[in-house]
């Protein structure tokens, strides 16, 4: 387990009106997910001719930007997704931030920004759920935390199509339950045969808003065909299977082996997807990161040599996959989820302290 103390130094504006403990306990009873902040946020600019300024921590509220933000107009915006969760003996924990840092100055290289220094991104999410530990769920809740988004716009008032000179880099916090509001019943997806959602050399390795926008769409037209969630395919030849809109997707086999996508510039590198990889091979499971079409998917399942299918993410854990259609068919996939629920509790286990962090994954940020 890593902990740190704070290096960067932060001036704090307090909320005037703190809600109390029993007001935030009415919020905390039923969250949702990502519809409720809490009372603070961390705000640092970045000039070209300063570079990274004062951190400040300041009461959660609007950002007052001009219209001409660059943000607005060619969406230079990039973003991370992390949880802290409680542990029993009160403390809070998060899940190997330093990847998400790690991975936020892939981001910022990718949109032309500038990168954080990590120990800012560390310390800021510190800073922030240490003044707004009030609002980390109980440990006895469920699978409630508190979600975290660092993320990072180009503000300067300009038209001109170029990397930006001054950017915001911000963190808020938002009371999570699950992300899926059924629960842990199996999602189903879609798979899109009109929209993709990167291509060679595009931005899908990185966490930028404009991935998100761009998936929109696709996403809407599978709930429109009853899906959950859109299963996007390679931009080249439309064969080859990526991710969803927001998780890494892993195929078991009946002999044991474990087949996830490899990361070959168009999907987002998960962190919990790297975790598993681990977590599985530890239990003694071949795993492999290899391109991986969807015929082989298909036949996998109906020929009984795939027997579960599971997606994976900071927001929603890991959740078994449950049915797959496509325009003109579908197929169900098989009903056993006893590895994927068993993985899952494994990693919930981890995050919420009840097993060994064997792995020094924990960092403890209260
Ligand atoms: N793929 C996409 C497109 C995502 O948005 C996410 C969520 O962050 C993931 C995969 C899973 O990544 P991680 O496990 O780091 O949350
Ligand atoms: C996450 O899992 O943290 C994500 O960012 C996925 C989604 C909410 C965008």
């Amino acid at each position: 387990m890593s902990q740190t103390t704070s290096s960067t130094s932060f001036a704090v504006t307090e909320a005037a009106d703190r809600r109390s403990a029993d007001e935030i306990a009415h919020l905390l009873a039923n969250p949702g997910f990502g519809s409720l902040f809490t009372e603070h946020m961390v705000l640092v600019e970045w000039t070209g001719d300063t570079g990274w300024q004062e951190a400040r921590v300041v009461p959660y509220g609007p950002i007052p930007l001009d219209p001409s933000a660059a943000v607005f107009h060619y969406a230079q915006e990039i973003f991370e997704g992390m949880k802290a969760y409680r542990h029993s003996d009160g403390t809070v924990w998060t899940f190997r931030p330093e990847r998400n840092a790690e991975r936020f100055n892939a981001s910022a290289r990718r949109l032309a920004m500038p990168e954080l220094p990590p120990t800012i991104f560390l310390d800021a999410i510190k800073e922030l759920v240490t003044l707004d530990q009030g609002w980390v769920p109980p440990a006895d809740s469920g699978e409630t935390s508190l979600y975290l988004r660092p993320f990072m716009i180009a503000t300067e008032e300009a038209l001109g199509v170029r990397p930006s000179n001054r950017y915001l880099f911000s963190v808020i916090a938002s009371p999570a339950g699950a992300y899926f509001t059924g629960g842990l019943t199996p999602v189903s997806l879609w798979v899109s045969d009109q929209y993709v959602r990167a291509a060679a050399g595009g931005t899908g390795a990185a966490k930028c808003g404009g991935n998100y926008a761009a998936s929109l769409a696709s996403q809407a037209e599978g709930i429109e065909h009853g899906c959950d969630q859109v299963v996007f395919l390679d931009a080249a030849e439309h064969r080859y299977v990526e991710e969803l809109g927001g998780m890494n997707l892993f195929f078991v086999y009946a002999d044991g082996r474990v087949v996830t996508p490899e990361l070959t510039g168009t999907i987002l590198p998960g962190i919990t997807r790297s975790s598993l990889i681990d977590l599985l091979r530890e239990r003694g499971h071949d795993v492999t990161e290899r391109r991986f079409t969807i015929d082989e998917w298909r036949d996998g399942v109906a020929g009984g040599e795939i027997t579960e299918v599971f997606a994976c993410g900071t927001a929603a854990v890991i959740t078994p996959v449950g049915r797959l259609a496509w325009s003109g068919g579908e197929l169900a996939m098989p009903q056993d989820h006893s590895l994927t629920l068993d993985l899952r509790q494994e990693l919930l286990d981890i995050q919420y302290g009840r097993a060994e962090d064997r792995h020094g994954w924990l960092y403890q940020l209260v």
